[in-house]
C-alpha cells in the first residue's frame, strides 16, 4: 500500500480483518472443486413462482410504495407481518410493538449495526469459541476486544463466564457490553445451547448488567428435538437484543432480515441505520411482506427441513462410513438437530490449515477452524456444509475428504480409502 493511503485510512479498516471464507469461495466457486465451505442455502429451492408471483403483485399494486424510498426502521406492513409470526405458537410466541423491531439488510448488517450502537475502541464482548466469523468481523471494526468462551455438546458453557469476570477489574467489567451468541445450530459447530444454559445467561447479563446478542438464522431449520424458547422470549424486554433473518428460510439474494429488542434500542439502531444507508430496500421488503401475508414461508420452510435433513444424514452417515478411523476417538464431529453445518474436530498435531491445500488438490474444500476463534489458536478442526451439495457429491465429497485425512500422519485409514488412495476405486 502506498505511504500517502496508509496515513489516511482509519483505525477501524486497519484493524479489520477480511473474511478467509468469502475469500475462498470465490476460487472454489469457479472449480470443480466439492465444497463444504460455505453457508449457502440450495438454489435448487429458491421458490422462484412464488417471487415471480410476489413481484407481479407488488408491482401491480404497490410500486409507488416499493420502487421509493422507504422508513429507516423498515416496511409496516412487514413489521406487523413479522410480529405476527414471532407472536405464534412454534415462532416465539412473544408479542412486541411496532416500535422494538427493525428491518436490516441481512442479519449481517444487524450486526454490525448493533457494534455501532454500543463499541467503543476497547470494549469487551463476550463470545463463543468457536463463533460466527461476520460477528467477529463487525465487532472488530468497531474497536471491540474479546472473551472467549468455550462451547461444548450443549452450546458456550456460560457456567464459565463468572470465573472470567472474577479475573478482571470493575472497570474491565463496565467495559463489557455485550455477549454475542447463536443459540441454535451454532454457526460453526451446529451445537444448541441447553434451555438452562439460556436462563443461566440472562441471569448473568442482569447480574452484571450487559447486554446479551441473540444470534439466530437456523432457529427454524430443526430436523429433531423439541423447540427451546429463545432468549429473547426467556428474559425481561430490553436485555436481549434477537437478530433473525429470512437468508436461509426464503433466499439470501433478499437480503432482508430484523432485529427485535427494546424500543430504545431499536430507537438508537435506526438512528445509526439512517447514516448507513437510509433504508432497506423497499422493494425487497414488498415482496417478502406478500409472501408472509399469503402464508407462503411457512410450507416453504417445511421442504427445506426436508431436503436438509436428508442431506444432513448423507453427510453424517458418509462420515461414519469413511472417515478414518474405525472406533478411534480422536476424530469426532458434531450431530447437530438443525441448520446447515457440522464441526469436525481432529487430533491435536493435524491443522487443518496448513492441510487445505491438500484438501484442493483433492477438489474438496471446507473452511478451516481457525477463522471461528477471535484470537485464531485453534487449528485442529474443520466447519462442513451440508447444504449446497447434492447427495451424491456430500458422499463423493466426505470420500475425497477421509482420503485427505488419511493421508495425514497418525492416521489409520478405513480398508476402502487406503484402496482409493492406491488407485484401486
Ligand atoms: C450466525 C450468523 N449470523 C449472521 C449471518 C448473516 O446472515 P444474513 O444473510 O442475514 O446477513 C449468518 C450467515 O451465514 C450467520 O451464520
Amino acid at each position: 500500500m502506498t505511504k500517502f493511503l496508509e496515513g489516511k485510512l482509519s483505525a477501524r479498516i486497519k484493524v479489520a480483518k477480511r473474511s478467509t471464507i468469502r475469500e475462498s469461495l470465490r476460487l472454489i466457486e469457479q472449480t470443480d472443486i466439492i465444497s463444504f465451505a460455505g453457508g449457502m442455502p440450495d438454489p435448487a429451492l429458491f421458490p422462484i413462482d412464488l417471487i415471480k408471483k410476489a413481484c407481479d403483485e407488488v408491482l401491480t399494486n404497490h410500486s409507488e410504495f416499493a420502487l421509493q424510498y422507504g422508513a429507516s426502521e423498515g416496511y409496516l406492513p412487514l413489521r406487523q407481518e413479522i410480529i405476527k409470526r414471532v407472536a405464534s405458537a412454534n415462532k416465539e410466541e412473544v408479542k412486541i410493538g411496532e416500535d422494538e423491531i427493525i428491518v436490516t439488510v441481512g442479519s449481517q448488517q444487524g450486526l454490525d449495526l448493533v457494534a455501532k450502537t454500543f463499541l467503543n475502541y476497547g470494549d469487551i464482548v463476550i463470545v463463543e469459541e468457536p463463533t460466527y466469523l461476520g460477528g467477529l468481523q463487525a465487532f472488530r471494526s468497531y474497536g471491540g476486544n474479546f472473551i472467549g468462551i468455550p462451547c461444548d455438546e450443549t452450546g458456550m458453557q456460560v457456567e464459565l463466564i463468572e470465573d472470567k469476570l472474577k479475573k478482571l477489574s470493575n472497570q474491565e467489567i463496565e467495559r463489557i457490553k455485550f455477549v454475542y451468541v447463536i443459540p441454535d445450530f451454532q454457526n460453526p459447530g451446529g451445537r444448541t445451547l441447553s434451555l438452562e444454559r439460556r436462563k443461566k445467561l440472562i441471569t448473568l447479563a442482569e447480574k452484571y448488567n450487559f447486554l446479551i446478542v441473540e444470534d439466530s438464522p437456523y432457529k427454524e431449520l430443526r430436523y429433531c428435538g423439541k423447540h427451546k424458547p429463545s432468549l429473547f422470549a426467556l428474559a425481561p424486554r430490553g436485555r436481549v437484543i434477537m437478530l433473525c433473518t429470512f437468508s436461509k428460510l426464503f433466499c439470501p439474494g433478499f437480503r432482508v432480515a430484523y432485529a427485535m429488542g427494546g424500543k430504545e434500542i431499536i430507537y438508537q439502531m435506526v438512528t445509526g441505520k439512517q447514516a448507513t444507508d437510509l433504508c432497506t430496500p423497499a422493494f425487497n421488503q414488498a415482496v417478502l411482506s406478500y409472501v408472509l401475508e399469503k402464508d407462503a414461508l411457512d410450507p416453504h420452510i417445511e421442504k427445506l427441513i426436508s431436503v436438509y435433513r436428508e442431506k444432513q444424514k448423507c453427510m453424517l452417515d458418509s462420515l461414519d462410513k469413511y472417515i478414518p478411523p474405525l472406533g478411534m476417538p480422536s476424530i469426532k464431529w458434531t450431530k447437530p438437530d438443525g441448520g446447515l453445518f457440522l464441526w469436525m474436530m481432529m487430533p491435536e498435531h493435524i491443522d487443518t490449515e496448513k492441510m487445505f491445500p491438500k484438501a484442493i488438490e483433492n477438489k474438496i474444500a471446507y473452511v478451516m477452524g481457525t477463522d471461528f476463534y477471535h484470537d485464531g489458536s485453534v487449528k485442529n478442526c474443520m466447519r462442513l456444509n451440508f447444504s449446497m451439495p447434492t447427495l451424491e457429491k456430500i458422499e463423493e465429497g466426505v470420500k475425497r475428504l477421509a482420503k485427505v485425512i488419511g493421508s495425514e500422519k497418525g492416521i489409520i485409514c478405513r480398508k476402502q480409502v487406503r484402496e482409493s488412495m492406491k488407485g484401486k476405486e
